[in-house]
């Protein structure tokens, strides 16, 4: 083919292959990487098989998932040696930032480390590793220095988008480990996040979903218009960027109960685009638990919040984390989370076994539960919990609901997309379904999704 350009000056293009454990933090993350990665020739392929750079993008929260890690990176060094060590292989994420060291001992094919807060250093990361020079470790906190120097244009691939608006934890619950892997509560500026955010409308996309690792405890000065009304919280936050044009649909995830303000609360009564969803993570219904696990709220505390938020908004979902068998957890404990369970109602939860993590306090505590006690007490609150999500989802059929569909589903000829209250939905006149928002009747109900019928589309394909 003709092209003007010699083949020396066209930038050889290079394979890169990120895969993402973890949470949406994580996925924000590696989007974020593809974008950094980009001016230097990277662009995303299938495989680790077709790629020249292969990052894992880690998660150290239960010990499952650092191990998934270790194996991973087993199969990724015999790859290595069938590309005669071409292969570059990166640790990114809370692994990377909690076992660096460990990692490049453990794992000598490994070529870079770096953590959550320092992989805008990639580029220099790479050419360091080409000179054969200088630290292959990089785990510093700096999300301020980070969020500055990421690249403003984002790559975007549907029509929803992570932004992540605050990082890092000062929480500090006795079992978790996000405030020694993601450090100190930071949140960005205003402006920054305007800009990212009108950055993601200009590409098309219709619903923003708000990051972080405690988001509601956003905080910031208000831009020049407002300067009077005092420190911004999420809430004002939120109604701010209900104003740009464009944004069809808002979320936020994830919220602790201690920074649930009433701004945030009433948002939720008066912005039409916020979705009526809610995922607050209470992890345990029992005081005396709660206190262990420094949850900084009771049980009673929590179901305040919730008949607030229910007030605010009466349809609003509910959803919420739990953790089973945290040490000294009784049956009657456990008895408390069931009974707490029962008094909300979830739309959709997360339950785990507790999983005890070095260094925090948790994993040094005495009474710790049997695993055989923590499977049956997992078992009793899916079961209770997998009721409550069917119950929900049934009493959303023959509801007509706006459905913002973003991908393929599993089945041939089926488009998959999210209602309003989080839940999946899926249709099967894929053909007609934009890559947008658009109305269905709910016609079938699993605990898990949706199955509806297109009635128009509120934006034409
Ligand atoms: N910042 C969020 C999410 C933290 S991690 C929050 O505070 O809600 C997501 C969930 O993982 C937590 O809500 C908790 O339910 C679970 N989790 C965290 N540490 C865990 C551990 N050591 N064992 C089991 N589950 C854990
Ligand atoms: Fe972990 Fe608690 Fe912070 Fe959530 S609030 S990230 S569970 S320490
Ligand atoms: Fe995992 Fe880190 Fe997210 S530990 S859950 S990837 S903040």
């Amino acid at each position: 083919m003709a092209d003007a350009k010699s083949p020396e000056s066209i930038p050889k293009t290079k394979g890169l292959f990120i895969k993402t454990y973890g949470c949406q933090m994580n996925v924000y993350d590696s989007e974020r990487m593809r974008d950094v990665l980009k001016p230097l020739g990277y662009s995303p392929v299938d495989s680790p098989e077709q790629a020249d750079l292969v990052v894992l993008n880690t998660c150290h929260i239960r010990e499952k998932a650092t191990e998934k890690m270790f194996s991973e990176l087993g199969r990724l060094r015999d790859l290595k040696k069938d590309t005669g060590g071409a292969l570059r292989i990166a640790v990114a994420g809370c692994v990377a930032q909690a076992e660096g060291d460990e990692i490049m001992r453990r794992q000598p094919a490994v070529d870079m480390v770096v953590g959550p807060q320092a992989y805008h250093r990639l580029p220099e990361m790479i050419a360091r590793l080409a000179r054969k020079t200088g630290d292959m470790l990089e785990t510093d906190f700096a999300a301020d220095e980070k969020f500055d120097a990421l690249p403003k244009t984002r790559e975007v691939d549907g029509p929803s988008a992570f932004l992540a608006v605050q990082e890092g934890c000062d929480k500090f619950c006795s079992f978790c480990v996000v405030p020694y892997t993601r450090g100190a509560e930071y949140s960005r500026g205003v402006d920054a996040i305007v800009a990212e955010a009108r950055e993601l409308a200009r590409q098309g996309v219709s619903e923003i979903v708000l990051l972080g690792q405690n988001v509601n405890a956003w905080h910031g000065a208000p831009p020049a218009h407002d300067a009077g009304a005092g420190e911004w919280g999420l809430g004002s936050l939120i109604r701010h960027i209900a104003k740009l044009g464009g944004v069809e649909r808002i979320r936020y995830t994830t919220s602790h109960p201690s920074d649930m303000t009433d701004d945030l609360i009433e948002a939720h009564r008066d912005i039409e685009q916020l979705a009526p969803f809610l995922h607050l993570p209470v992890q345990a219904g029992s005081d005396r638990i709660l206190k262990a696990m420094n949850r900084k709220h009771t049980a009673e505390g929590y179901l305040r919040i919730i008949e607030r938020a229910r007030q605010a908004r009466p349809d609003i979902a509910i959803a919420s984390d739990f953790i089973v068998g945290f040490p000294g957890e009784t049956d009657r404990d456990f008895e408390d989370t069931l009974a707490l369970v029962k008094a909300v109602g979830f739309a959709q939860a997360y339950s785990f076994k507790y999983s005890p993590r070095p260094g925090t306090p948790a994993a040094g505590m005495q009474l710790q539960v049997e695993e055989a006690v923590k499977d049956e007490r997992l078992a009793r609150l899916q079961r209770l919990l997998n009721d409550q999500a069917q119950a929900f989802n049934d009493a959303t059929i023959g509801r007509r609901v706006k459905v913002l569909f973003s991908r393929q589903g599993r089945r041939q000829g089926q488009a998959l997309g999210y209602s309003p209250y989080m839940q999946s939905v899926h249709v099967d006149d894929a053909a007609r379904a934009p890559n947008s928002m658009a109305e269905v009747e709910i016609l079938g109900a699993t605990m898990s999704s949706l199955k509806g019928r297109l009635v128009e589309a509120v934006v034409p394909a």
